[in-house]
């Protein structure tokens, strides 16, 4: 009975998506007006919620007193020298860290202290720094690993009710395959993702945090290492995400062109702080960024000549 509940979900959510994407893409240009980007967000309230957060390790404070709102259907960035703490309030978001201060609310639900797994199912999906595939799977199999928190059959009712576990694998497979083809990796499907090269292992690994269709996406320097034209594909893939599938993106990221391009709001952080948060052309002029990436520039050039 339970299984049947779950295939009518899931093919409800599978038939809702295309509404969704025909939706996001006309949301047009988030960025030119803050008029526009207020219509699409129908009650106001933010996506997400940071509010004084802190996470210190020992005499490190990695993340200090922050706080950081997000709405809905935009595209964050955060921004900042190494060691600034970025990865770590993405860790606290997703739940890896357990803040020592402070609260994190999502779709207005206070969700501070969720395990990462708890986090997944309220649809919040992230990628990491370093790329974390199953290098021994196929590329379908990785991106078909990131549904398990949609699979609802689990291993007692798939030997009871056999017939519809495997409708809902076909559901997901449907799901998957869409996916893969709006990655353009259909070609590479069946390939271990060991012998692909850089850029496509970090294409798959979004595909894999895309697979549990999140609210908000996550995504830790996703265009770290890559060369310009595997840069420039992963940008067009973050942006089709967030214009044309609605989803909510926080997106930490070096390259300062692609993300004074793409972003609706800029946070930066330095030294577990954040030091300033609005738009691109806001934080291009704001006095503080530029002292703090001129004095690591500088401070780089000096470690370079010694
Ligand atoms: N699990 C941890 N244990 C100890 N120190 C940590 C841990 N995670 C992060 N840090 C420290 O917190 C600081 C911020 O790191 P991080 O969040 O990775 O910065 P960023 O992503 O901006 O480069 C660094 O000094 C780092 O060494
Ligand atoms: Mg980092």
């Amino acid at each position: 009975m339970h299984s049947v509940v779950c295939v009518c979900i899931m093919t409800a959510i599978i038939a809702r998506h295309g509404s969704v994407d025909e939706q996001g893409g006309n949301a047009g240009d988030i960025v030119s007006s803050t008029l526009s980007s207020r219509s699409v967000a129908p009650d106001g309230e933010p996506l997400l919620t940071v509010s004084g957060v802190s996470k210190h390790f020992g005499g490190v404070r990695a993340v200090e007193d922050i706080s950081l709102e997000v709405r809905r259907g935009g595209l964050t960035s955060i921004i900042g020298p190494n060691g600034a703490g970025k990865t770590s309030l993405l860790n606290i978001i997703s739940g890896f860290y357990q803040p020592d201060t402070g609260s994190i609310r999502f779709e207005g639900r206070d969700v501070t202290g969720t395990r990462p797994s708890g986090i997944a199912a309220l649809g919040i999906a992230r990628t990491f720094q370093n790329i974390a595939l199953f290098s021994g799977m196929t590329v379908l199999d990785n991106i078909m690993l990131g549904r398990h928190v949609r699979m609802r059959a689990g291993i007692l009712s798939s030997f009871v009710y056999w017939g519809l576990a495997q409708r809902e694998e076909v559901a997901h497979r449907a799901r998957v395959e869409e996916l893969i083809e709006f990655l353009e990796l259909e070609d590479l499907r069946k390939q271990p993702t060991s012998g692909l090269a850089y850029g496509l292992r970090k294409r798959v690994e979004l595909g894999r945090a895309l697979a549990l269709e999140p609210k908000l996406l996550l995504l830790d320097e996703p265009m770290g290492g890559m060369n310009q034209e595997e840069k420039e594909d992963m940008a067009r893939f973050i942006l089709e995400v967030n214009r044309e599938r609605g989803t909510t993106i926080i997106l930490i990221e070096h390259d300062m062109a692609v993300v004074m391009d793409i972003s609706e709001r800029v946070a930066v952080l330095d030294h577990g702080r954040k030091i300033a948060d609005g738009t691109p052309s806001e934080i291009q002029r704001h006095p503080e960024v530029i002292h703090a990436y001129l004095g690591n520039a500088a401070q780089r050039e000096k470690e370079a000549a010694a």
